[in-house]
């Protein structure tokens, strides 16, 4: 049994989750590319969810019919005016995923290059000796903070990891921040870890001490897994990428406040003062956002009925939500009948914050017996794909050093996946602690 047990908490309802219906689940999994299946043949646990989510059959389907077309959007023709509409659709629906008015949305090809622009807008632009961000950031949002801090001559003021949560705490960040503060970066919940930043008190809190402050959110880790609503936690910048949202790769998205997008930026001269896109635009790549926002609602439809597509939204991230914090805690704790991560012998459950509701469906196990790459391997041979997260490698280095970790193994399913398939990867784990030390 390993140290981190939680054994004597009992979990109410709403900490426990929700599960999906059976007939709403085997809908949903219908809906997606692979999901219990290897893309070469046999069957395959896909646990690395964090890395690219499944795809949703029909955001790939409509992004193929769509990319086909062969005219250029910007003509007075029927199909290139379609085309705009397809466009203009997915830039609405960005700001659905985000509850954002107003504002201007910048595409590009990741995440990491809307982070750059975005930083590098207001760090240029904005007045202030210092930029505050957390040791937790993914290096798409602490290395454009360290670059143009340095570039700049502004202090880079960092906020520590709290080792027992895997998060930040709101004090940490908020006693970095005065007057001076020219930009704050932090995430809503860390790739690594899964813990979910208290982002609403640290905007609350930062803007008591400077009320006109620039904030922007790395917001990839979490908006395919619970709402954001900018109306209640409002920023001037948040990004996120479709390949982790049951999209495609090939762009990362975000959103820009008023203030933040009419910031003198890279911009046609032509182009109003708020707009961020350059070059051609790609309505399939708007087309697939739309299709992501599509399928939220209709989950959100069978629990509510409204014509507001926000509404809709909202309550299908919700139910996601509480699916997947009913497959955790399934994971760790097990049944009656099958032995949780908790409960099994040589697994170590790292950074086990017991409260689930902080936390995405992300889990970090350690064996006892074998070490982390090989155990990834391990898991290959048994058709279940995971993640490990290294000291040896720069995206993980800093983030695993700040929760005392000398390593993980990441293990990231998704709402689609079935309690079967938990308890499958349970068998699986029990079987793998058991191999001889090598
Ligand atoms: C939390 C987080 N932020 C940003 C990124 C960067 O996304 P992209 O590779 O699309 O630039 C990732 C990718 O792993 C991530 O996990």
């Amino acid at each position: 049994m390993n140290n981190n047990a939680f054994t004597n908490h009992q979990l109410n309802d709403t900490e426990a989750g929700e599960l999906f219906s059976n007939k709403l689940l085997s809908e949903i999994r219908e809906r997606f590319y692979y999901i219990d299946n290897d893309p070469h043949g046999g069957e395959r646990l896909f646990f690395d969810n964090a890395g690219g989510s499944f795809r949703l059959k029909k955001a790939l389907e409509e992004f193929a019919r769509l990319d086909a077309i062969p005219d250029c959007p910007e003509r007075p023709h029927n199909k290139a005016l379609y085309l705009q509409k397809k466009q203009e659709n997915g830039i609405n629906d960005v700001k659905t995923i985000f509850n954002a008015k107003g504002g201007s949305v910048v595409t590009s090809l990741t995440a990491s290059q809307a982070m750059f622009d975005m930083v590098r807008a207001i760090s240029e632009n904005i007045p202030g000796t210092n930029m505050v961000t957390t040791i937790l950031e993914h290096p798409s949002a602490y290395d454009p903070m360290v670059y143009y801090s340095e570039k700049l001559n502004k202090e880079l003021r960092v906020a520590a990891s709290n080792p027992v949560t895997g998060g930040v705490d709101v004090d940490e960040v908020v006693k970095l921040i005065d007057k001076d503060t020219c930009l704050l970066s932090i995430m809503y919940a860390s790739n690594i870890t899964g813990a979910i930043i208290d982002v609403g008190n640290v905007i609350k809190k930062a803007r008591e001490i400077k009320p006109d402050l620039y904030i922007v959110i790395d917001a990839v880790q979490h908006v395919p897994h619970d709402v954001i609503d900018l109306q209640k936690t409002p920023v001037d910048g948040i990004n996120f990428a479709p390949y982790k949202f049951f999209g495609c790769r090939g762009s990362g998205i975000a959103y820009l406040s008023d203030r933040a997008a009419r910031l003198p930026h890279h911009k046609l001269i032509a182009k109003e003062p708020y707009v961020w896109q350059l070059g051609s635009p790609a309505p399939a790549q708007y087309a697939v956002v739309s299709e992501i926002v599509n399928y939220v609602c209709w989950i959100g439809g069978k629990f509510k009925k409204s014509d507001d597509r926000r509404e809709l939204f909202e309550c299908g991230m919700k139910k996601i939500h509480l699916q997947e914090r009913a497959l955790m805690s399934r994971m760790l704790d097990g049944t009656d009948e099958i032995s949780g991560l908790r409960k099994l012998d040589g697994v170590n459950v790292l950074l086990d914050y017991e409260d689930l509701t902080k936390r995405d469906f992300i889990i970090s196990i350690g064996f006892n017996n074998i070490g982390y790459t090989q155990a990834m391997k391990e898991y290959e041979k048994r058709g279940v794909i995971v993640f490990v997260r290294l000291l040896s490698n720069p995206y993980s280095k800093r983030i695993l050093e700040s929760c005392n970790l000398n390593g993980a193994i990441r293990v990231s399913p998704l709402h689609c996946n079935s309690i079967e398939e938990i308890d499958r990867f349970l068998e699986i784990t029990n079987e793998i602690s058991q191999l001889s030390p090598s």
